[in-house]
C-alpha cells in the first residue's frame, strides 16, 4: 500500500472508536440524505465505497431489503470491523478494499455512493473509474463532500500553521461544481445534479466539540494533522 494510503489507513484505524460517536450526528444525517436523493429501489445492488461506520450503508441497506445487495468497503480495517458490529440487517456485508482498486466484478451496482471520501484518494479518476466500471449500464454514483470550512476550521488550520503544524493528507479540493465536473465528466458520467444543503449541529460543550475533532489528529507523526471538518 502506498504511503498516502497507508497513513490514511492508520489515522481512520485510530479514530474508528470515537468517529460519529461523540457529539454530534453529521455523518448519519448526511448519510440518510445522501441515500434519499440517491432514490433507491427495493432490491437494488449498492456498493458503498469508503463506508465508515455505516452512515450511508445501513440506511440504504435499509431501502434495498435483504433480496437487494448492500455491500461496504472501506481502507481501514478498523472501520469495517468495528460497522460490522453494529450492522443493524444481516444483508449488511463489509469487506475491507482500496477504492482505487475494487476487487468487485464489472456491471454489478445499481447504485454506487461515495460519502466525504473522494477528496482522500491520491488519484479521484482511479477511483471514478472503479465506480463506473462496477456500475451496471445506466446505473448512478452519489458522491458527496464538504463545502469551504467554516470560519472556525479556518481559524484552527492557520494557528496549527503558526505553530508549525501541516496537514499530513493531501486531500484534493472538491467543494464547487466545477471541480467535480471536471472529474465526473472524464470518468463518463452523464447527466449529473447537484444538491447543496447546510445544516447547524449543536455539541452540548466545547469538549465534545473537541474530541469530535481530536479523534482525527495524528499524533504518531510529531505534530497533529488536522484532517477535515465542518
Ligand atoms: C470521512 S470518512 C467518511 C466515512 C463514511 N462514508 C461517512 O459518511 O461517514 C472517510 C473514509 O474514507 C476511508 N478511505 C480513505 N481512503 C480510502 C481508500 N483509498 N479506499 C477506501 N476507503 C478509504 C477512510 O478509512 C474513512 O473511513
Amino acid at each position: 500500500m502506498q504511503d498516502h494510503k497507508e497513513w490514511v489507513k492508520k489515522v481512520f484505524d485510530r479514530a474508528s472508536a470515537s468517529y460519529g460517536e461523540k457529539g454530534c450526528c453529521f455523518f448519519e444525517y448526511f448519510g440518510t440524505r445522501l441515500v434519499e436523493l440517491a432514490k433507491l429501489a427495493r432490491d437494488d445492488q449498492i456498493l458503498d465505497v469508503a463506508t465508515g461506520k455505516g452512515a450511508v450503508l445501513f440506511p440504504a441497506a435499509q431501502v434495498v431489503g435483504p433480496q437487494g445487495k448492500a455491500l461496504g468497503i472501506d481502507i481501514s480495517s478498523q472501520m469495517i470491523e468495528d460497522a460490522q458490529a453494529k450492522a443493524p440487517y444481516p444483508w449488511i456485508e463489509l469487506q475491507q478494499m482500496d477504492a482505487e482498486h475494487l476487487l468487485l466484478p464489472d456491471h454489478s451496482f445499481d447504485v454506487v455512493f461515495c460519502a466525504f471520501a473522494l477528496f482522500f484518494f491520491p488519484s479521484a479518476p482511479q477511483a471514478l473509474s472503479e465506480f463506473k466500471r462496477v456500475l451496471k449500464p445506466g446505473g448512478r454514483l452519489a458522491v458527496s463532500t464538504f463545502s469551504q470550512r467554516a470560519v472556525l476550521d479556518r481559524w484552527i488550520v492557520e494557528k496549527m500553521g503558526e505553530l508549525g503544524m501541516t496537514s499530513g493528507v493531501n486531500t484534493i479540493s472538491i467543494d464547487a461544481e466545477k471541480p467535480f465536473m471536471e472529474l465526473l465528466v472524464p470518468a463518463g458520467f452523464s447527466s449529473i445534479e447537484f444538491h447543496r444543503e447546510s445544516k447547524v449541529f449543536y455539541h452540548e460543550n466545547a469538549e465534545q466539540w473537541w474530541s469530535s475533532l481530536s479523534g482525527l489528529m495524528d499524533c504518531d507523526r510529531g505534530s497533529s494533522s488536522f484532517l477535515l471538518k465542518i
